[in-house]
């Protein structure tokens, strides 16, 4: 009988549940699979820590947001004799193949392992739907939709207070959910990592709607920044995978429209609420849909492999094209929502 390790790693986002849960059903249902669960992303295998994952750990966990496995962002390869010290658990383990499930970084050792002659196949997991082999990642849909539902409750009190409330989103260097978000919840303006703004037209486009009565919600990416500056950080601290912490641009932003304006500004950084809680059915159905053919390229011996969107069907990518080049806005589809700004 075939051991099966399976993994979650880097930041959580709401289906990966749901992921898990199709992985282990479909595994002992169809393929006659055993699993074995790695704890707290490639701290689990580096340690040898794992959970039973059998159908009763993974009942009832569908709609639950995190990861029963835990998470992490560890990086093997930046720890002496990483590499190794997985393979031996493994081994010792009688683990026969990993499914894998995380972003770029996360893939990326997945795809330096399995050139070491682990098999393992990768399934895309980014709120931030950062990944380019892949049309939409789950955890975006949900996470858009806490923004939108955020940014419609900002309205009404920005307008009883005649305020700017700017919201800052997450997303990293892509703007994809400040986008989606920005135009599902009606923003004044978005601004996005892909295309630094101007302050002065910001503010221009604040006092526009100021002035038709009505008060400006300004939704900003974590990742965006002004022209010819630099990016707004809260700290310049970088994880194991070098990425820097972000965060601060709003406060920044409200403070240079205040002042430009006259009027009062407030930030609200959504932070991790986007990515806490129940998924939306759309991640829900991708997450298992994902976990069902994962399963199978497990089953097919089709490793180093990532299982990816494209249109309405699943499809198999390599490993390392999957993590080769980050998703971001393209400036047509910003065009489209700077015809509501202002
Ligand atoms: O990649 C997902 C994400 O939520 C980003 O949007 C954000 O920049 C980052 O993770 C935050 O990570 P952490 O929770 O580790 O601070």
């Amino acid at each position: 009988m075939m051991r099966i390790g399976v993994l979650t790693g880097g930041g959580d986002c709401p289906g990966l549940n749901a992921v898990i849960r199709a992985v282990v059903r479909k595994g002992v249902a169809t393929h006659g699979f055993e699993f074995v669960g790695y704890r707290s992303g490639w701290k689990g295998p580096l340690e040898g820590s794992t959970r039973t994952l059998d159908i009763g750990a993974v009942r009832g966990i569908l709609p639950r947001g995190g990861t029963i496995l835990g998470s992490s962002r560890t990086n093997p390869f930046k720890i002496e004799g990483g590499a190794e010290r997985i393979t031996a658990h493994l081994a010792e383990q009688r683990v026969d193949a990993l499914v894998v499930i995380g972003g770029e970084d996360t893939l990326g050792v997945a795809a330096k392992l399995q050139e070491r002659g682990v098999g393992v196949v990768g399934v895309p997991k980014t709120l931030d739907n950062d990944l380019n082999a892949t049309d939409y990642t789950f955890g975006f849909d949900t996470a858009v939709n806490i923004a939108m539902e955020a940014i419609d409750r900002l309205h009404t009190t920005a307008e009883s207070h005649h305020r700017t409330l700017v919201v800052e989103v997450m997303g990293r260097h892509a703007g994809w959910i400040a986008l989606h978000a920005g135009m599902a919840g009606g923003a004044n303006v978005i601004l996005l990592p892909e295309r630094p703004f101007d302050i002065e037209q910001v503010a221009a486009y604040v006092d526009k709607r100021f002035q038709t009565q009505y008060s400006p919600i300004v939704v900003v990416a974590e990742g965006a920044t002004p022209l010819a500056g630099q990016m707004v950080l809260k700290n310049q601290d970088v994880d194991a995978f070098g990425h820097v912490r972000l965060g601060g641009i709003g406060q920044w932003l409200a403070e240079q429209v205040e002042s430009r304006t006259g009027k009062e500004a407030r930030t609200v950084v959504l932070g991790h609420i986007q990515r806490g809680g129940t998924p939306t059915a759309f991640d829900r159905v991708l997450a298992t849909r994902f976990g069902l053919h994962a399963i199978d390229a497990v089953h097919d011996g089709d490793f180093g492999k990532m299982v990816a969107l494209r249109g309405t069907d699943i499809v198999r990518v390599p490993l390392a094209e999957a993590t080769a080049e980050l998703k971001t806005v393209p400036l047509e589809r910003y065009r489209e929502a700077e015809v509501f700004f202002g």
